[in-house]
């Protein structure tokens, strides 16, 4: 019988091994396989493997010419309050306009946080314990109201987590969005391969395959549809965040101003590194080019220079947050014309087979998982732009199960939010010494989402609630 091309062309790419116990499979498990094998382009894996697993390739990334990169400070932090009073009104009227949609990458495996289902349905809120999808949710449809136009949201899932995600937003009605503007979409796979670039079973008849990083989610905006849809709806903006951050200002008028009025392709958030070795990446510039350099990579000699005035030279910390061009999306999804989003090799133990068929569970790392990031992006867009932002109010991830960005910190940051917002309306709230209110308390963002749209609440309630332990306004 003459064999499926698929099978054939992994043959001649020296991948035969992935079709080794085919024979012993069951139709429905070869189709399985074959669909598998379909999903990734082998030119590419062979083109990874030359470059990125080739003997000498695996020092880390090139320091040259690396410098910090310049970023708009803050007005409370010696920027320019008139420059940042005109990028809040202009991405006023963008959302006004209807140009903005938000777009939330949920994609990861929140491994570190040791919760099973996907990261955006744990829950996160002090008093309501609301999951971050509904955090996110509201916000988004408070800003819709706001400014009377609401707002398309695209989630990218996983594989493993895009039923679940699904199911949750359907069980729990769309948290009052409309079901119309809430998008969501899987993420790619990539194979996992042996160091020498030969591409791992997990078991006989299926491919370690796992997420292609949150670089993937431009190639899956594009895939999916979702640029035309923004397109046919007049969207040319995308507002990018990650699932892990509740605190996080979905659509933050002043930073698409910025954007908008520097004809920036792709924008990003900074907040100072609280200290060296805090684990973000780096906004640095080299060829030209503004670039992220991952905790990871920059070497913590590095991380921890100062300048004459005793700060961190490398002061400038990614926290994920990005504004994006539709189109600029569309032509790094496309690639081409010296535009590629780099992957990054992360080495790790890959449950695989032997050659006998039988489980492998690894004790050291056996192979080689593939991921893109999103602000690799960068040094191929246009007038990109760094603004500063206020970590109190925008950054306040939920990493890890205990310790830093942990749930406790991050209830407790959410918790301070509310209690600056209360004070700065002449409210009494009795806080220790780190601004954290005794009494319990939560704000829905239905009653308001950011500085602005809570004081504007706020006003409307005569006489103003009384702060007390248990105080929920929503
Ligand atoms: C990330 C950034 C780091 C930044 C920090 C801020 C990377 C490599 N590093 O670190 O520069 O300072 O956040 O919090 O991103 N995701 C997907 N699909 C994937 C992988 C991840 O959707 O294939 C999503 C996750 O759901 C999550 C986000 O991307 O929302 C971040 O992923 P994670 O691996 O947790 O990044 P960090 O190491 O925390």
């Amino acid at each position: 019988m003459a064999l499926h091309p698929l099978i054939e062309n992994f043959r001649q790419a020296g991948q035969g091994q992935v079709f080794a116990f085919f024979d012993e499979l069951t139709p429905e498990a070869q189709r399985h396989l074959l669909a598998e094998a379909a999903e990734f382009d082998l030119a590419e894996i062979a083109r990874l493997t030359a470059t990125l697993l080739a003997p000498g390739a695996v020092a880390g990334v090139n320091l040259a010419g690396l410098a910090p990169a310049p970023y708009e400070p803050l007005p409370t932090q010696g920027g320019d309050a008139a420059a940042w009073a005109a990028a809040k009104a202009t991405g006023e009227a963008a959302l006004r306009a209807g140009r903005v949609a938000a777009f939330t990458v949920a994609g990861g495996q929140g491994t570190r946080l040791g919760y099973d289902g996907p990261k955006g349905t744990f829950p996160v809120t002090p008093l309501k314990q609301k999951p971050l999808f509904q955090v996110f949710a509201e916000k988004i449809r408070a800003a819709g109201i706001r400014y009377g136009r609401p707002l398309h949201w695209f989630i990218m899932t996983s594989h493993q987590n895009h039923a679940a995600t699904v199911t949750f937003f359907e069980e729990r009605s769309y948290f009052g969005l409309d079901q119309g503007r809430v998008h969501f979409f899987r993420q790619g796979r990539m194979p996992a391969v042996d160091f020498s670039g030969r591409i791992l079973l997990e078991t006989k008849g299926t491919i370690a395959l796992s997420p292609d990083g949150h670089g993937g989610s431009l190639r899956a905006l594009e895939r999916s549809g979702a640029l035309d849809l923004m397109q046919r709806e007049g969207i040319d903006t995308l507002s990018y965040f990650q699932v892990d951050n509740p605190l996080v200002r979905c659509v933050d008028p002043a930073f698409i101003g910025w954007h908008v009025l520097r004809g920036s392709q792709m924008s990003s958030k900074m907040v100072p590194k609280a200290y060296a070795e805090e684990k973000l990446g780096h906004f640095c510039t080299q060829d030209g080019h503004l670039v992220v350099v991952e905790y990871s990579d920059l070497p913590m000699a590095m991380q921890r220079e100062t300048t004459a005035d005793g700060q961190l030279r490398y002061l400038a910390g990614s926290i994920a947050i990005h504004v994006l061009d539709r189109e600029f999306i569309r032509r790094v999804a496309r690639g081409g014309a010296g535009i590629e989003l780099p992957f990054h090799r992360a080495d790790k133990k890959i449950p695989t087979v032997d050659a006998a068929g039988q489980p492998v569970k690894p004790e050291k790392a056996n192979g080689v998982k593939f991921e893109m990031f999103v602000f690799d992006a960068l040094p191929f867009a246009e007038n990109p732009l760094v603004i500063e932002t206020s970590r109190a109010d925008d950054f306040s991830p939920v990493k890890n199960a205990e310790g830093v960005d942990s749930p406790q910190t991050c209830r407790d940051d959410q918790l301070r939010q509310f209690a600056r917002w209360l004070r700065a309306q002449g409210a009494r709230v009795e806080t220790d010494p780190t601004g954290r209110p005794v009494a319990g308390l939560e704000v829905s963002p239905l009653f308001g989402y950011d500085e602005d749209s809570f004081a504007e609440a706020w006003k409307k309630h005569s006489p103003p609630p009384a702060v007390s332990d248990g105080l929920y306004l929503s």
